[in-house]
């Protein structure tokens, strides 16, 4: 970032969590800083104390930034009413002038923050899923709520002209997704063929202790949603986007929930006690043995989903499926951690997998498969095969290895912080780096499946239906889009 461009103060919401502190936000603003910007960390917003020495001694970029900016510490209290964080963010506010948010916290509580800055103008960077709501997983008025407060936040960002609201999802600018994509619009745009057939199957392999389901924030389940608010997202704006990239026909999704799994089913089959008795010798302390309440037993744990396309007269013209799994191979092996006990560190899961098998069909021109079988930590590996109609040039199977495919791509996580920060503080970041940032405007799809995902699954809860379904439209360039019921 050159001098010539403005200071940039700002306010880090879930501060002290591990994707902002110590994987990419903080280092981001690190590396921005030691280029010259003149940024500075004014406040971080969390429950937890960004200048707890038990805390620090785990995150080393926390430490750098606390000791060098001094941000000011705001606590959210539990409970609190949205007037009274309101009222303490605006006073925090004209202290600080913040021109920019970055919201990293839980995704049940982003709505107050994001409602909040967008109103005052202040540009947003927001974690994805954008929206969640508590009990979204077995309330259905709670889960209809994460759509229409999409809609507020959307109107409200509508509303402020040149308001920057962007969200970092990293496999937009992978660049074995970033190929896929521009396999799947090259051939649209040549042969008008749209996207007829796939599967996205993601197991997310995370094994939990009984008593570790009563821990755990961003990726945890107390608070009445699970897995879904993890990494789908993630693929819930690959699936859209390709769709997007592709729609020939496609006017309208027909969604329905094939099979949900919440984490009372789980530890009631009994699938808990084999790694668990392997574990538990392991385990360095003991965490207290709690009841787990409602709303953690009926968290979604694993799910299926098939994406009918229609055409404008609800013919279907092909399907996809989504599937996700936690209860899948787990490369776990440690118990209880010292620090979980210590609770000064959000928990995390210990040997979560990153494995999928995504398969996507363009009609009988083209497939392309995605392939990653990974522990999370190891270096990623992500494979791309694609074969093409030999009568348009194809020439058998196409195979791209894409080695350390997170860290090595042309684009990272944090070079999208960075640019985001950088267009806040006016100026203009490479065209690359642009062009793989998703904003709000473009969500809208996205978060339709998403939210719609939530309404079946707590339909699922209370309705007769074993597979409940709704209706979801395209979004018409610059329109909204209208999902209802389906019969
Ligand atoms: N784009 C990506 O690739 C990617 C990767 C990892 C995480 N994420 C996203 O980042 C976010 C955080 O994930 P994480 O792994 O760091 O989780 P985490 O649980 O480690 O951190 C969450 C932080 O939010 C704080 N918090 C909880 N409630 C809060 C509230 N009401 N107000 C303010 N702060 C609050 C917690 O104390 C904690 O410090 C999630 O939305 C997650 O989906 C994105």
């Amino acid at each position: 970032m050159s001098s010539a461009l403005r200071p940039i103060s700002i306010l880090l919401v879930g501060g002290c969590g591990h994707w902002a502190a110590a994987e990419n936000h903080l280092p981001a603003i690190l590396t921005l800083k030691k280029h010259g910007a003149a940024v500075r960390l004014a406040a971080i917003c969390d429950p937890r104390d960004p200048y707890d020495p038990a805390l620090l001694g785990h995150m080393p970029y926390l430490n750098s930034v606390v000791t060098e900016d001094r941000p000011a510490w705001i606590r959210p209290q539990p409970g609190e009413p949205t007037e009274q964080l309101e009222c303490r963010l605006q006073q925090a506010h004209r202290e600080h002038h913040f021109d920019v948010i970055i919201v990293a916290c839980d995704p049940v509580a982003h709505f107050p923050y994001l409602k909040w800055a967008t109103d005052q103008g202040i540009h947003v960077l927001c974690d994805k899923p954008i929206i969640c709501v508590e009990d979204a997983a077995w309330n259905p008025d709670r889960a209809a709520e994460i759509r229409r407060q999409f809609d507020a936040l959307l109107r409200a960002h509508r509303a402020q002209p040149g308001h920057l609201f962007a969200v970092p999802l990293r496999r937009r600018a992978n660049d074995a997704f970033v190929r896929a994509g521009q396999l799947i619009r090259d051939l649209h745009d040549t042969h008008q063929q749209p996207l007829t057939m796939g599967h996205i199957n993601v197991y997310g392999g995370h094994f939990r202790l009984p008593e570790e389901y009563a821990l755990g924030q961003a990726h945890g389940y107390t608070h009445g949603v699970g897995a879904l608010a993890f990494s789908s997202y993630h693929y819930l704006d690959e699936m859209t986007r390709y769709l997007l990239l592709a729609p020939g026909q496609i006017t309208g999704l027909r969604l329905t929930l094939q099979y949900v799994r919440r984490v009372g089913d789980h530890l009631a089959s009994g699938l808990n006690d084999a790694l668990g008795a392997l574990l538990r010798p392991l385990s360095e302390a003991e965490l207290p043995d709690v009841k787990l309440d409602d709303r953690t037993l009926l968290a979604e744990m694993d799910f299926a989903f098939t994406v009918e396309l229609l055409n404008a007269r609800q013919q279907s013209l092909g399907v996809l499926n989504y599937s996700f799994t936690s209860n899948s191979l787990s490369n776990r092996r440690v118990g209880v951690l010292a620090r979980d006990a210590e609770g000064s560190l959000a928990f995390r899961e210990k040997g979560r997998m990153s494995q999928y098998v995504m398969d996507l069909h363009q009609g009988n021109l083209q497939h392309l498969r995605l392939t990653k079988n990974d522990a999370v930590g190891e270096a990623y590996r992500i494979r791309l095969e694609h074969r093409r109609n030999p009568l348009i040039g194809g020439t058998g199977r196409q195979k791209t290895v894409y080695d350390n495919a997170h860290e090595a791509s042309a684009v990272t996580p944090q070079d999208i912080t960075a640019a985001f920060i950088t267009m806040a503080a006016g100026g203009t970041p490479t065209q690359d780096v642009v062009d793989k940032i998703a904003f709000l405007d473009g969500q809208l799809l996205t978060h339709r499946v998403f939210a719609a995902m939530y309404e079946l699954i707590a339909a699922h809860h209370h309705d007769t239906r074993p597979c409940p379904s709704v209706l979801i439209d395209m979004p018409v360039t610059g329109g909204t889009t209208a999902g209802k019921e389906a019969s």
